[in-house]
């Protein structure tokens, strides 16, 4: 990674509890497993300042991929987040979208390696039925805080478990996720 871009992200890790970003253990997990899986084209749910956009793009970098990414806080994180986005000089690998999903997603691309669930808890399961269906076969499905709002995600990671076209794990990462492989 460049230098320029680890020391953005170690910058960004002070105000983490203000934008509720991901642990820096979660973006080095992500970062290495799209590298690692070759993964190019990536939708995320709650981008907040970017923080988490960062360490995916990085990753897209190398395999010339394209985060798709949404806030729906208009005033603050998604101000925030083109502004990080840019002095990461990874805007090129980034499509940020202003609006809420899953209604504001048709514009985001119909297939996809890998979704990333990071926004309002009790909408997951809104999120993985619109989405669902667009992610390819392998690809993958990561949600982040199973651990730390067990209860809030409940209905959603037994819906996700009792499907038969996905493998689920949860792996205690940060603050839990759960690894949802399609079949
Ligand atoms: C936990 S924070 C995301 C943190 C970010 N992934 C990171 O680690 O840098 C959740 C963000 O999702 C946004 N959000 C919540 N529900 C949303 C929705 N349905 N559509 C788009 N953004 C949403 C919130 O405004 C908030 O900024």
């Amino acid at each position: 990674m460049k230098k320029k871009i680890a020391n953005l992200l170690k910058e960004l890790e002070s105000t983490r509890k203000t934008y509720f970003n991901i642990s820096p253990e979660t973006g080095k997990f992500l970062n290495l497993l799209i590298k690692e899986r070759k993964y190019k084209t990536i939708l995320e749910i709650g981008a907040s300042n970017g923080y988490s956009g960062i360490w995916i793009a990085e990753a897209l970098s190398h395999a010339e991929g394209h985060l798709h990414t949404i806030e729906s806080n208009e005033k603050k994180r998604y101000p925030l987040a083109k502004e990080n986005f840019e002095l990461s000089s990874l805007s090129k690998y980034i499509t940020l979208i202003l609006g809420h999903a899953p209604e504001d997603l048709p514009e985001a691309p119909k297939t996809l390696d890998m979704a990333f669930f990071d926004a309002t808890k009790h909408e997951h399961l809104s999120y993985f039925k619109i989405i669902g269906p667009r992610i390819k076969k392998g690809g993958m499905i990561i949600t982040d805080n199973m651990i730390s709002h067990k209860k809030e995600l409940k209905t959603y990671r037994d819906h996700i478990e009792k499907d038969h076209n996905w493998d689920s794990e949860l792996i205690h990462v940060g603050t839990g996720l759960l690894i949802s492989i399609k079949k």
